[in-house]
């Protein structure tokens, strides 16, 4: 027997929620679209307002919205996702395959760096390292240690962006190829280095900063300027310096 119309989504989403990735939110699903995410099935709590808010904000995205997207009852929507979000938009898509991401950071030359991330603790901060990475068109973003990069509180703090660069967890001994240069209030001053693009830019954990084993594999160990009684950057803000100073030299 063939299931009623408007069924059909929520069926789809219960098959593949727990192998997908959740995009939550509009934004996050505009992103996602634009860094040519496969996205399996789509809901909204009100689709004109959705489709409003592409004409506004993502019209190069709005024809594939208006075919992806299906309506569902609030209630509906509420019992599919965490945390409800205020735009009530909220999809499923596949997850880009390890192995062409491992391919993507093990290719050279290389005309961005790569971001690694050693034993970050806090999830915001790594959502926030891979929104930084998307904008300034980062190679990828790779984690050491057992955070998971693409937690969905990960891909929440992303904004959909991991669809837009590289993000994988590696072990330190197999990190991309490249000079790496790590970021350390006792490192030489940035400003007097220049990074190249197929630097992998190294960054320490939020609680005791890089390992030895990442320490071990470093090339140049670099600062950035900060005032001498303050102890250290947020991991996230200290990823915006050093990837703006990349991309100004
Ligand atoms: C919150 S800090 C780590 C603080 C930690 N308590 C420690 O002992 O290093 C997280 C990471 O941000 C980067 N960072 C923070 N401030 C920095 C600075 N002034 N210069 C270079 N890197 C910095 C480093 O990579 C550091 O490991």
């Amino acid at each position: 027997m063939t299931e009623p119309r408007d069924r059909e989504p929520l069926n789809a989403w219960h098959r593949l929620a727990d192998t997908a990735v959740l995009l939550d939110g509009f934004h996050a699903l505009k992103h996602a679209l634009r860094f040519g995410a496969e996205v399996l099935v789509a809901v909204t709590t009100d689709r004109t307002a959705a489709l409003a808010l592409a004409d506004e904000l993502a019209p190069d995205v709005r024809g594939t919205l208006d075919v992806l997207l299906t309506e569902v009852p609030e209630t509906a929507y509420r019992a599919l996702v965490p945390r409800p979000h205020p735009t009530g938009v909220a999809a499923l898509a596949v997850r880009p395959s390890r192995a062409g991401n491992l391919r993507t950071l093990a290719r050279t030359p290389r005309t961005a760096p790569v971001i690694v991330l050693d034993q970050p603790r806090n999830l915001g901060n790594a959502g926030a390292v891979i929104r930084l990475a998307a904008g300034f068109g980062a190679t990828g973003v790779v984690t050491t240690g057992t955070l998971d990069p693409w937690h969905p509180t990960v891909v929440r703090g992303g904004a959909g962006l991991h669809f837009a660069t590289a993000v994988e967890r590696m072990a330190v001994a197999d990190l991309p190829p490249g000079p790496v240069f790590a970021l350390d209030p006792e490192g030489e001053d940035i400003r007097a280095v220049k990074l190249p693009d197929d630097a992998v830019l190294a960054f320490g954990s939020e609680r005791s900063g890089l390992s030895a084993e990442l320490r071990g594999r470093t090339d140049h160990l670099v600062s950035l300027p900060m005032n001498p009684q303050v102890s250290s950057y947020n991991l996230a803000t200290s990823v915006a310096m050093a990837l703006f100073h990349w991309s100004a030299s």
